[in-house]
């Protein structure tokens, strides 16, 4: 997958897009035929316990890029650019991406923001850094936000993302994802761009999905209304653990002393 593959995707299928943060989610994708592995700011609320993306660093987002880079996915990985770093002098911005290309090995960063960040986003795809962007709901925002809600449904916020989704397209960026915005809205964006619309509860009419996996999985027990939970894993893990816990207790688990010459490591059981 390149960016020209997914550009060329649009009107021909749906693009398929999830979050992963380490090497076996990133397989695991891999393996299901993903499009695009996103190694989002998301790892923040998912994996380390934060409330929100806000406290993401550059190090962090740099560590869990290289984890799902180490599984040498076929599908395209997209590093988001954490809090902060897009406001920096347009110098460090170029830093901070060419540590996630470099060091983090993912081939393109995601930016949160629309129209006010053409001009760097346009200097960045210069420097030869493919950028993705990021309009309607922006996480990042949630203090000033004060929460997250749907976007696109008054006319000034409905003009502003089609000025967004112009000013990404004249800055070079080779996707855009839509979150929380209206449907009819979004389906809208769709038809006013080249570059291919994933959405995240912006409704059937995009170019491509995304959903964070821990959601999508049920990692997550709560999640938000839009996401479908193709699996209940918190509660499979929970039960295995429990099961476990059991065995040890109960001295069911080892069952049988080590045979020696036996391999250590197990086959895998499927
Ligand atoms: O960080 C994230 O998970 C995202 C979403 C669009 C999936 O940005």
């Amino acid at each position: 997958m390149t960016t020209q593959t997914l550009r060329a995707l649009k009107g021909q299928r749906p693009i398929v897009c999830v979050t992963a943060y380490d090497t076996p989610t990133a397989r695991c994708a891999d393996e299901a035929g993903v499009d695009l592995i996103l190694v989002g700011d998301s790892v923040g609320n998912n994996v380390l316990g934060f409330p929100n993306t806000v406290p993401v660093t550059l190090n962090i987002m740099v560590h869990h890029s290289a984890a799902v880079a180490r599984a040498h996915p076929r599908a395209f990985v997209v590093a988001d650019l954490p809090f902060g770093d897009a406001h920096l002098e347009p110098g460090d911005v170029v830093k901070a991406c060419r540590r996630l290309i470099q060091e983090g090995g993912v081939e393109a960063v995601k930016i949160e923001g629309g129209l006010p960040l053409a001009p760097l986003i346009e200097r960045l795809v210069q420097a030869g850094i493919p950028v993705m962007g990021h309009i309607g709901l922006q996480p990042q925002q949630v203090n000033v936000l004060g929460g997250y809600r749907r976007f696109g449904q008054r006319v000034p916020e409905a003009d502003a993302l089609r000025a967004d989704v112009e000013a990404l397209e004249q800055a070079g960026v080779f996707a855009i994802v839509a979150e929380m915005v209206e449907q009819k809205l979004a389906g809208e964006l769709v038809r006013l761009t080249r570059v291919p619309i994933i959405g995240i509860g912006s409704g059937p009419d995009c170019d491509g999905q995304i959903l964070v996996a821990h959601d999508l999985l049920g990692l997550n027990e709560r999640v938000p209304s839009f996401v479908k939970q193709y699996a209940h894993l918190h509660g499979a893990m929970r039960d295995a653990l429990a099961a476990y816990a059991a065995d040890v207790r109960e001295k069911k688990f080892p069952a049988v002393a080590q045979v020696p010459g036996k391999p250590v490591l197990a086959q895998p059981s499927n």
